[in-house]
């Protein structure tokens, strides 16, 4: 795998119309309100350089998964007033993202050009050439800033590097940055921190990051498929039972590669899984309960090794931390995180809103923008929206 894409300041921007595919999938309150517009902000450093090397951004995203229709709460007006907030000066909105109209709007305007959601046509997802074409009709050069995107082979993502000339934007060169600095030759140790409720979701990137990781430590649901696996009782735990044999490979691998693999040794369990339900602190887990969170000791164990490591890469929770009593073990994570002197990256979209809630985001080197991107260049994965900048 190589993360070598064609950088920002590759590409000829003067007095041309660029294209750049940003990721705006913010969420939305009920009134059609922009809830984080984190996203929007990303995409800053990106426009504001098109400007800069005198060149006029056409922006093209989706929001949310409208499956080839209008869908009216998933217009992106909202999105494009953010953005002109954000930017301090006019972004004119469009109510379309194609068409002869359209190609001859943009280019009598001066103004930066926010188009409509990508996906209100059907041929976006399924990657149609007919669309990509059309889109990269729009503009003269494209730049693919749409990290959170890039795992999706959709028209406007892949599509216009087949058309014009095209590089990757500011925020993708960050993201890729990060990454690199975690997947390519780390600095030692490189601590790895997987939780999340489904081992089936993580198994990928456990199998990935055994051959590069010094430490691997696990919470979160997964952990009890793991604990199963190796004989422990684990109560009414989630155990996806289809996945121990899986399980138990990589627990073969990670000791035949030198990689220190380290499972919770004590639990907040509950009876219930319900966010009132009473918390108790145990080792074993008896029949009966169900572990919601990593225990104090299993704190300190991993703190101890977050806090050794140079390079640290967490995605995924410990513990429901949405709920107050089954937090502990995720802000307790955090906080070693944030204190570690080493590179410090979190993907995924449970971890970053863990940090959100901690107030620990500032405290990191990295907060991606990704969650499935994230997760499948942790799985070892080429992302379509990177090979086709290769390509070229
Ligand atoms: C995301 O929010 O993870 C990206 O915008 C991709 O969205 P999708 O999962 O609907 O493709």
């Amino acid at each position: 795998m190589t993360l070598d894409i064609p950088r920002f300041d590759t590409l000829e921007v003067s007095g041309l119309r660029v294209l750049v595919r940003v990721d705006f999938n913010v969420p939305l309150d009920g009134e059609g309100r922009i809830g984080d517009d984190t996203r929007v902000r990303a995409a800053l450093p990106t426009l504001r350089a098109v400007l800069e090397r005198g060149g006029r951004p056409i922006l093209l995203s989706h929001l949310g998964r409208p499956e080839g229709r209008v869908v009216e709460g998933l217009r992106l007006d909202a999105v494009a007033a953010c953005l002109e907030g954000h930017l301090g000066r006019k972004v004119r909105k469009f109510d379309e993202s194609i068409g002869q109209a359209l190609e001859r709007a943009v280019c009598e305007t001066g103004d930066v050009c926010m188009l409509e959601n990508v996906r209100f046509h059907a041929g976006e997802t399924r990657g149609d050439p007919e669309l990509a074409a059309a889109f990269s009709r729009l503009g003269q050069a494209f730049v693919n800033d749409a990290f959170g995107a890039s795992h999706r082979d959709h028209a406007s993502v892949t599509g216009p590097a087949r058309h014009l000339p095209s590089a990757a934007g500011l925020l993708l060169e960050r993201e890729i940055d990060a990454f690199r600095r975690v997947l390519e030759n780390p600095a030692r140790p490189l601590v790895a921190i997987l939780g999340g409720a489904k081992v089936s979701d993580k198994l990928p990137v456990v199998a990935n990051l055994l051959d590069r990781c010094d430490a691997l430590l696990i919470g979160g649901g997964m952990a009890y498929t793991f604990l199963r696996a190796q004989g422990a009782e684990t109560g009414a735990s989630l155990v996806q039972e289809d996945q121990l044999d899986a399980v138990r490979e990589n627990l073969e691998a990670a000791e035949k590669k030198g990689c220190e693999l380290l499972l919770p040794s004590d639990h907040v369990l509950a009876e219930r899984f319900a966010e009132d339900a009473e918390p108790l602190t145990s080792e074993v887990i008896p029949r009966g309960s169900m572990g919601l969170d990593i225990g104090p000791r299993t704190r300190e164990r991993y703190g101890e090794r977050i806090r050794d490591a140079a390079t640290v890469v967490w995605n995924g929770p410990m513990g429901v931390f949405e709920w107050k009593a089954f937090r502990a073990g995720t802000e307790a994570v955090g906080r070693a995180v944030a204190a570690s002197a080493g590179y410090t990256v979190v993907g995924g979209g449970d971890s970053v809103a863990a940090l959100e809630l901690f107030g620990l985001s500032a405290d990191m080197d990295h907060v991606s923008t990704g969650g499935g991107a994230s997760l499948e260049l942790l799985e070892g994965k080429v992302l379509p929206g990177f090979a086709a900048l290769q390509a070229l």
